[in-house]
């Protein structure tokens, strides 16, 4: 016979649990879930259930609470304590996940919300995968002072051990200041969404009582100053549904730990991988500019560019794309950008992405039409010693399969840093518009020829013949082919092929660095 009394106190029980669930879902209560959709935000849950597979999440430590009893908050607490934790799946990939609820004291950092965000952080360092954080907060809880300090220092620890071992993805869908704004940029990626969210050390406020500058919160730190003029974030989202769209076409390029391979999507060769239209997009005249993104259209498979920091240092174009389904990293300077020079920004830029690439088994490819540095007292007051030295260096000691081609120019120390063989290239190909030298003619010329210029009865004509003869005899592909600095001369046409090729034949490669505790790369 079935027993009432023993039913009866369980279905108390569940219920119970059923209720204190209900209440953890509501966060903050409706009436902020109302003014946060106001404000034209998602809430935490429901970005957490656009991110992730259906019914993959798996929340820990939802009744969580604070232990604070410091100006009130002993009468105010929250299940969760304004975020929501745990792991689930990406396109059938575990992640671990957090999502700042903004809804519960702001999102604001207590000790307990960082015991609960550093949870997830070990567990994701133990078992190898990704940890994707939905950063809405209003920052250090401030009834709780140093605790909530300290609680932002164990993160920001945290995301230094798993910087290189785990991927580690940031988007910022609201307010994010003070000292908050440092566990985001040492993360790998930061993605912002445009209008809603907002990045800096100090608010307007503050800023206009010490320089009196009036600046408004999106000037100050949106997204789109951040993904334009600092190269803080690296995409800018138009709204909260993009930017999780944005996470998910990130993660599938990357791989779940620097132990393994990135993932790569079926590849069905259409058979002819020859592609004509490359072999008329140099123009005629070396000083006409052409848009590097059509090079890259027509390598990469179809639509899978996945452009990075796409306003920031327009000069350098660097981004994500599979080649015959494989994940690649592309760093390529832009000649309809400042001819495609090399300066501090686009160093930077490009030295932080050949690191990650490099970090976590990701190929990378590079192709050069660059005329130099830039010259300058603005950049050599600025560092584009050092930090031109930063992009060297990362190529230097990448050891993952590494592909040059040389479109057009390669001049001076460019030559040497855009990954020539010289600094670990695996093979380097030019095309027949190629010129590698030291420096463009004309002023190689007036150096070398000075004398004999300054003396000539005509020293334009002079200078003019002079200049055409280092053309000729340098502004071509063939003396460095000679050399073996470049490996072979192709047609344009042919560059995806033989890319997939060359890919293919490296994909065992096996490269180490000389044993030591770090490099001291010239930051
Ligand atoms: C506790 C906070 C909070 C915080 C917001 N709230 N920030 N509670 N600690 N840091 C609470 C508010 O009291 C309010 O509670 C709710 O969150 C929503 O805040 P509003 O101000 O109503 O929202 P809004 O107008 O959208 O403005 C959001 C805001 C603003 C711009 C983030 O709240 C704000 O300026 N907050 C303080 C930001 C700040 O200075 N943080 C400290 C930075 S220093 P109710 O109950 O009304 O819903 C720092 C140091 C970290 O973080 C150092 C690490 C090394």
């Amino acid at each position: 016979m079935l027993n009432l009394k023993f039913i009866e106190p369980m279905t108390d029980k569940t219920k119970d649990l059923n209720e204190k669930i209900a209440l953890a879902k509501l966060g903050g209560g409706k009436t902020r879930i109302d003014s946060q959709h106001g404000k034209g935000k998602l809430t935490a849950r429901e970005r957490l259930h656009l991110l992730l597979d259906e019914n993959s999440f798996e929340e820990i430590g939802m009744f969580v609470t604070h232990r604070s009893a410091e100006f009130g908050l002993d009468r105010e607490k929250y299940l969760g304590d304004g975020v929501i934790t745990g792991f689930g799946t990406m396109q059938g990939r575990l992640v671990y996940v957090f999502a700042q609820d903004f809804t519960v004291f702001g999102g604001s950092l207590s000790e307990a919300h960082a015991e609960k965000i550093c949870r997830i952080m070990d567990l994701a360092m133990k078992n190898g995968a990704p940890v994707i954080g939905l950063n809405d907060s209003g920052g250090a809880r401030i009834q709780e002072g140093v605790v909530s300090l300290g609680g932002y220092a164990d993160i920001f620890y945290r995301n230094t051990l798993a910087s290189g071992v785990i991927p580690q993805l940031s988007a910022v869908m609201g307010p994010c200041a003070g000292g908050a704004v440092y566990s985001p940029a040492i993360t790998d990626f930061i993605l912002m969404v445009e209008n809603t969210s907002y990045m800096f050390v100090t608010g307007p406020n503050v800023v206009k009582t010490v320089t009196h500058e009036e600046v408004t919160s999106e000037e100050l730190g949106g997204a789109s100053t951040h993904s334009s003029k600092s190269g803080v974030a690296h995409f800018s989202c138009s709204n909260g549904v993009e930017c999780i769209e944005y996470l998910k076409k990130l993660l599938s390029y990357i791989p779940q730990n620097c132990e393994e391979l990135p993932p790569s999507v079926d590849y069905q060769s259409g058979g002819d991988e020859k592609r004509p239209a490359l072999n008329n997009l140099i123009p005629e005249n070396s000083n006409q500019p052409y848009d590097i993104r059509d090079v890259i259209g027509q390598v990469a498979d179809e639509d899978s560019f996945f452009e990075v920091h796409k306003n920031f240092a327009e000069n350098i174009v660097i981004g994500f794309a599979r080649l015959a389904g494989k994940s690649i990293g592309i760093v390529a300077n832009q000649p309809a950008c400042l001819a495609g020079v090399l300066d501090i920004n686009c160093s930077v830029k490009a030295a932080r992405f050949v690191r990650f690439c490099d970090a976590f088994n990701i190929p990378l490819l590079v192709f050069e039409d660059v005329p130099g540095f830039l010259p300058g007292t603005d950049q050599e007051w600025k560092g584009i010693i050092a930090n031109g030295a930063k992009l060297l260096y990362a190529f230097c000691e990448a050891t993952v399969p590494r592909i040059t081609v040389i479109t057009r120019k390669a001049y001076g120390g460019a030559y040497d840093v855009m990954n020539s063989k010289h600094i670990g290239a695996d093979m380097n190909y030019a095309w027949p518009t190629a010129e590698i030298a030291v420096m463009g003619a004309k002023g190689a010329a007036e150096i070398i020829f000075k004398k004999e210029i300054s003396e000539a009865s005509d020293p334009v004509q002079k200078l003019k013949e002079k200049e055409d003869a280092y053309i000729s005899h340098f502004a071509n592909p063939y003396r460095a082919a000679e050399r073996g600095y470049v490996d072979e001369v192709i047609m344009p046409e042919d560059t995806r092929i033989k890319l997939i090729r060359a890919f293919e034949m490296l994909q065992n490669k096996v490269d180490k660095l000389p044993r030591k505790k770090h490099g001291n790369i010239p930051l």
